[in-house]
């Protein structure tokens, strides 16, 4: 295949892409002229899905109908929602599903990382991040300091 950046070239790989059809699945939020957007933030938050709405109003149904015991009793109760998610996770990430527990926010996350992984020496302790970083993001680095003082290098460490 020849690479070519022209509109035309970028339709025909649109029509023959097998993933084609997920499109439809997602909302794409419209521009000012009405069409939907070109969305490359999937990063962050992606697209809503469509079937978001159903899945959001069937935990806020049961939590109404059963208050605390909605975590063994719903549909999908909460108490294990990590279990039902570890095989597709393990999936998509090409993990084993013994090594992939999905747990916690993004930032709690971040922040058990931080205090695993970082181990600074006398000469690499540096904390790279851009400017502006998301708030919670950025809360994570003096959390993580406070956590190390006691990691910190001795001179005989470099
Ligand atoms: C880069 C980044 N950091 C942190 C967060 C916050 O995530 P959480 O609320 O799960 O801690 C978000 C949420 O979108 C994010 O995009």
């Amino acid at each position: 295949m020849t690479f070519s950046a022209d509109e035309n070239f970028a339709s025909q790989l649109d029509a023959e892409d097998p993933l084609r059809s997920f499109r439809d699945k997602f909302h794409l939020p419209l521009g000012k002229d009405g069409k939907p957007l070109i969305y490359f933030a999937g990063n962050s938050l992606g697209l809503m899905p469509k079937s978001a709405r159903q899945v959001v109003d069937q935990e806020l149904d049961d939590w109404a109908r059963l208050g605390v015991d909605a975590h063994l009793d719903a549909k999908t109760p909460w108490y294990t929602y990590h279990e039902p998610l570890r095989e597709p996770t393990a999936r998509l990430i090409g993990a084993k599903p013994v090594e992939v527990i999905c747990m916690n926010s993004l930032t709690v996350n971040l922040h058990l990382m931080m205090a695993t992984f970082y181990r600074p020496t006398k000469s690499r302790f540096k904390i790279l991040m851009e400017d502006p970083a998301f708030p919670s993001d950025t809360s994570c680095e003096p959390t993580t300091l406070s956590i190390l003082l006691s990691k910190m290098p001795t001179s005989s460490q470099s």
